[in-house]
């Protein structure tokens, strides 16, 4: 069924009419154009469709667009602030935290939801909040890396 959806979307208030059962994740990608959340499994298992709704990492594939009423999404083209990467995504970058990139823009979105839940987290807590997100080029130990060097970056700093 066809409804109108509002919801804050990269901090900007958007209205959609749309088929309120479509998932968030084909919205983002074939409606709005925002391709960076991509499509892996399609089953909630990889992480690669990763999108934060109200700060919580969620799997955009398994989210019917319907329940985004009233919340704020953020996928990683809002990460960028007045033109400057996030320090996770600086992190990602200058740890060569990737090969393929595909499993990235998940990857960076839930070490943000983790880093808002303990800002300092020890390298085991990393590995356990970070463990359903696949990465098929093998690059979890820099990505842990990376992660590690952006919670000190962002000590007493940018969060959002
Ligand atoms: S595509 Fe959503 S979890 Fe794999
Ligand atoms: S960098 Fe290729 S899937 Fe992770």
């Amino acid at each position: 069924m066809f409804e109108t959806i509002r919801f804050k979307l990269n901090r900007k208030p958007t209205v959609m009419t749309v088929d309120g059962e479509r998932k968030l994740l084909w919205v983002l990608r074939s409606d709005l154009g925002l391709t960076g959340a991509k499509y892996g499994c399609g089953e909630g298992i990889c992480g690669a469709c990763t999108v934060l709704i109200n700060n919580k990492a969620t799997r955009s594939c398994q989210v019917p667009v319907k329940e985004i009423k009233g919340k704020e999404v953020i996928t990683i083209e809002g990460l960028v602030r007045d033109g400057k990467l996030h320090p996770l995504q600086k992190a990602f970058l200058d740890h060569d935290a990737l090969q393929c990139g595909f499993c990235t823009p998940g990857m960076i979105l839930s070490a943000y939801s983790l880093l808002l839940q303990k800002d300092q987290p020890t390298e085991s807590e990393i590995i356990q909040g970070m463990n359903d997100n696949l990465c098929r080029c093998g690059a979890h130990v820099r990505i842990v890396q990376a992660i590690q060097s952006a919670a000190q970056e962002m000590k007493g700093g940018r969060k959002g």
